[in-house]
């Protein structure tokens, strides 16, 4: 088999730029471990920046977002059994962010590339990636039960953290940035309208918790927990109960519960190599970077990656020069490490570390009520939560 890009991983970042690709009349094949049906079902993110929107949108894939998903002009901040409002479209000229889950974009982008009669490869086993630094790079792989190769002018990395392509760099060329938090997220999605119109982050004494939405009949709700936590101490009524505790306010509002469609542990942390390309072999989302998901950045790192990749390959297929190419980890990597730090920032802020004391809880409460009373920080927080400009 050979095409021009190999993509492995059939996410966020592998399947919209195999559409982005498509749209330059570049060919790609997508390789996917899991099924089509695996992958459309994943719950995961929910927060689109209003950059990924309009990419989206200007790539043909939006309509059923922009009928859907669920604008959102601001968050609000809770602390002190008080909640303050960042309000988006006031701090940022008129930006916003929409709520649009992320397995649902996965749907529009297959869609998209099977009417486009993009070759979607599910359900792949054993993919390994060579000749990297050769002009022909390979992927070998099985499917069905036989083995297949794939010859390649560039492979794309978009195989998530536990993919395989990172791992095929020789560790001595990448270096790796790491913070793992001691705490992670236990999240649910219940079958409850949404009990507040926009999203709740609260800072509470027993930890975090997040009040978020799906559609006006699903939440998505979350608290802190420790890292090692096991989901089986967690009956449904203990959740109902901690998020009751921690996002409950001064005014009276109540929370809605319904039942718990699904529920699970995420660890957090912070992750980057660097450099995020190797010989023909190029890195885009969460194989490259991980963020705490405070922020609600990862499927909108991914977006951006993969826009820079894709301009780089169409400029190099389009006049045979490599510059976009070449430049294509230092693009990414100076607004990853942007996001980066709004995420860290946001995570410090909002989260009871283990090791905490007075000081920093005082702290914490101060920048709460500092990013929630000056206009400059509430401007710095909206503008990096809408999403920081894509170049
Ligand atoms: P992925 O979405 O991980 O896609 C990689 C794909 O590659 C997968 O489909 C995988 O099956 C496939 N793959 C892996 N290895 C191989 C292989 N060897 N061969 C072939 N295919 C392979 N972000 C937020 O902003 N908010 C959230 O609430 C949130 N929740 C999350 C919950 C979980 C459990 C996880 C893991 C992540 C969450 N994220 C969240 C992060 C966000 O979902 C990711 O940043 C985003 O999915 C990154 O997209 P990606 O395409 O880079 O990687
Ligand atoms: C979500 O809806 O899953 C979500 C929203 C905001 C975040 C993280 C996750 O910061």
């Amino acid at each position: 088999m050979r095409t021009q890009v190999g993509i492995i991983g059939a996410g966020p970042a592998g399947l919209l730029l195999s559409h982005l690709l498509h749209l330059q009349g570049i060919e790609s094949i997508v390789l996917e471990a899991r099924s089509q049906q695996q992958v459309e079902k994943r719950v995961r993110a929910g927060i689109l920046e209003q950059g990924t929107v309009d990419l989206l949108n200007e790539t043909g894939v939006g309509a059923r977002m922009m009928r859907q998903g669920l604008v959102h002009h601001g968050i609000e901040l809770q602390f002190g059994h008080e909640r303050r409002r960042i309000d988006f479209q006031e701090l940022t000229a008129g930006k916003s962010v929409m709520v649009y889950a992320q397995h649902e974009v996965l749907k529009d982008l297959i869609e998209a590339r099977l009417v486009a009669q993009g070759q979607l490869l599910f359900e792949v086993d054993d993919v390994t990636v060579g000749d990297l630094d050769g002009s022909k790079p390979k992927v070998q792989f099985r499917k069905d039960g036989s083995s297949q190769e794939l010859i390649c002018d560039f492979i794309a990395g978009c195989d998530g953290f536990h993919g395989v392509c990172r791992p095929a760099v020789p560790t001595e060329v990448l270096n790796v940035f790491e913070r793992i938090y001691p705490f992670a997220w236990l999240g649910i999605l219940a079958q409850a309208p949404p009990s507040s119109k926009e999203l709740i982050y609260a800072y509470h004494e027993r930890g975090f918790a997040l009040l978020s939405m799906r559609s006006p009949e699903i939440s998505r709700l979350y608290v802190q927990c420790p890292p090692d936590d096991d989901i089986r101490n967690w009956s449904d009524e203990r959740i109902w109960q901690e998020l009751h505790t921690r996002l409950e306010c001064l005014d009276g509002w109540k929370l809605m519960e319904g039942p718990v469609l699904q529920k699970g542990i995420t660890g957090m942390r912070s992750f980057v190599v660097e450099p995020m390309q190797y010989g023909r072999l190029f890195l885009a989302g969460d194989s490259a970077h991980i963020v705490p998901p405070t922020g609600a950045k990862g499927l909108n790192l991914a977006a951006a990656d993969v826009r820079v990749l894709s301009r780089a390959l169409g400029e190099y297929y389009a006049s045979g020069k490599i510059y976009l190419l070449d430049s294509y980890s230092t693009t990414c990597l100076r607004r990853i490490w942007k996001v980066q730090r709004f995420s860290w920032w946001m995570t410090s802020m909002l989260h009871r570390f283990s090791d905490d004391n007075p000081f920093d809880q005082r702290r914490q409460l101060a920048e709460l009520d500092y990013v929630t009373s000056s206009r400059a920080a509430s401007v710095s927080l909206a503008e990096n939560y809408v999403g920081l400009p894509m170049d």
